[in-house]
């Protein structure tokens, strides 16, 4: 499988960041300027710490990258996090840095396209662009960790919500709801 995973200037890269480590796929990255300043203003890390959990990265600017055209198969892109500003791009029809140029293919090929907005509160604008987005397929995934499974530490809340993004991509994941009232 293969999955390009983008990173805006959003907060929330230690989802990201868990998600490009749990993630067992042909894995690409891609992140804007913004992504590169929010990663290191939160974690302390350059995007050159995330190279071992890639196969390649690509720059934000590098539209002649394989992926900025449909000819290169990807099986999903997954912003994790995206910014307010990066998801309006995308359902704009915007595709001028490489980041948003992947949506667009996404879209147009029918690929799955997970986007891990964070914004709080959202507008008006904001929902009503990711209803655009949702009725184009994309699946909007707020970055939004559940507490019903009752995490003790940040580590497990992390872990439950980027196992629901493992389990959108099609891999098998411990979560269930009660599993027990199944059997
Ligand atoms: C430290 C920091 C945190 C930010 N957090 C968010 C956020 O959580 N959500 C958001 O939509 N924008 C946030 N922004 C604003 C975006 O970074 C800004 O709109 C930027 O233009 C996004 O560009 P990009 O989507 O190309 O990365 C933040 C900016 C900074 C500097």
């Amino acid at each position: 499988m293969r999955v390009i995973i983008g990173m805006t200037g959003a907060s929330g890269f230690i989802f990201g960041i868990d998600l490009l480590r749990r993630l067992q796929a042909e894995k690409y990255l891609v992140m804007s300027k913004w992504g590169r300043y929010t990663l290191k203003e939160e974690t302390g890390l350059t995007e050159h710490h995330l190279a071992e959990y890639v196969k390649r990265s690509f720059s934000d600017e590098d539209l002649a990258a394989p992926f900025s055209s449909g000819s290169t198969p990807f099986d999903a892109y997954v912003i994790l996090p995206c910014s307010s500003s990066t998801m309006c791009k995308i359902a704009s029809g915007i595709g001028d840095t490489l980041t948003t140029r992947i949506a667009q293919v996404a879209l147009k090929e029918r690929r799955k396209l997970i986007i891990g907005l964070r914004e709080a509160p959202l507008s008006t604008i904001h929902l009503e662009q990711a209803t655009k987005l949702s009725q184009a397929g994309a699946i909007i995934m707020p970055i939004a960790p559940a507490f019903y499974h009752r995490p003790q530490t940040i580590d497990e809340m992390v872990e439950q919500f980027t196992s629901k993004i493992l389990s959108l991509l099609g891999f098998e994941t411990t979560l269930a709801w009660k599993p027990e009232a199944l059997e």
